[in-house]
């Protein structure tokens, strides 16, 4: 039997998983009223000393069909919050303020053919939620991942989640041969090297991914980018060098954007 919540909007922590000194996932108990549409982030935390809950924005990494919550995290040591939430074990109980938000919506696009997520860092958190939502496939015919991080290590929840996907016996249908993977570092040996904005810019995804294109289109491409403040300034640059136009819930257009944290 579950404690009884002992937190305003309390969830139940039912599993961790650490990847890195700086790096871990956790999932938790739903609420039964929370209705999310994949992309959107909530407010979560921990009671602080003050005895005042202290929240933090993060994307929801689990699909709306889930029946748990999970959530992708840093670790910042002297951070308010993940100083102490990166201690969290199942069993735990954590704050969840269910009002879902955002920006990374697949209704905030037009329809087109091929729909491209950007992330760096942590900012892949709403595409672990968006690549696992059959309404993606349904709505495009190619769906790329970029992710890109300093090393290695920080790539590994997303190479486990996307390594996963086209067995899962939920999702592996819808997504066929539709996802691909393009994953890069820019601070190690790992095979494939360099900043997301490069790597667009100088056309070597379009040739390792043999997508036959040379740039993207604003009839066919669509994006949704997540990411530092810089990172996400130097992608709408790049968007917008190809023609994209940035759009919202309230007038969909080419791309979308949203800080994976505050600078
Ligand atoms: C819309 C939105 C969605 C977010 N989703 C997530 C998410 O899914 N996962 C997640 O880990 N964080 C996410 N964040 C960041 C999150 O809200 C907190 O900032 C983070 O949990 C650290 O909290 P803190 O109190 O420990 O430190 P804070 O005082 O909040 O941050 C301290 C410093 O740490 C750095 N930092 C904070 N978050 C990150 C990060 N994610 N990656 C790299 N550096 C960071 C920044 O330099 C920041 O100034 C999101 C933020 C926004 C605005
Ligand atoms: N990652 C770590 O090991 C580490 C350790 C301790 C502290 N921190 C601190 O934590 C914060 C966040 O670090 P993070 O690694 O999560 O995020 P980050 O510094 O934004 O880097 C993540 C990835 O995005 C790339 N990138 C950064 N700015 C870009 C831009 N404008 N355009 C295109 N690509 C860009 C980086 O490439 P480049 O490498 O070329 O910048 C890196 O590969 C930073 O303040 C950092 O100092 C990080």
């Amino acid at each position: 039997m579950r404690p009884a919540p002992t937190l305003p909007d309390a969830q139940t922590v039912t599993e961790v998983e650490h990847y890195t000194d700086r790096l871990f996932r956790f999932r938790v108990t739903r609420p039964k009223s929370l209705r999310f549409r994949s992309g959107e982030f909530v407010m979560i935390g921990l009671m602080g000393d003050n005895g005042k809950p202290l929240l933090r924005a993060y994307s929801i990494a689990s699909p709306s069909w889930d029946e748990e919550l999970e959530f992708y995290s840093i670790k910042v040591p002297d951070g308010p919050l993940t100083s102490k939430l990166q201690h969290i074990k199942a069993g735990d109980q954590i704050i969840l303020r269910p009002k879902p938000v955002g920006t990374l919506v697949l209704d905030a696009l037009l329809p087109g053919k091929r729909l491209w997520f950007f992330a760096t860092g942590t900012g892949i958190a709403p595409f672990a939620s968006l690549m696992r939502d059959p309404d993606t496939y349904e709505r495009y015919d190619e769906v790329i991942m970029m992710h890109c991080c300093r090393d290695a290590a920080e790539l590994e929840y997303g190479r486990q989640l996307v390594e996963s996907l086209p067995e899962d016996p939920l999702i592996g249908e819808f997504i066929g041969d539709k996802l691909k993977y393009y994953p890069t570092t820019t601070r190690d040996d790992f095979a494939n090297k360099g900043r997301i904005t490069t790597n667009l810019t100088s056309g070597k995804v379009f040739t390792d991914l043999g997508l036959g294109i040379d740039r993207l289109d604003p009839e066919t491409d669509r994006g949704m980018v997540c990411g530092s403040l810089a990172f996400n300034i130097d992608m709408k640059e790049v968007l917008e060098g190809y023609g994209l136009r940035e759009g919202a819930n309230s007038d969909p257009a080419e791309y979308v954007v949203e800080k994976a944290f505050v600078d």
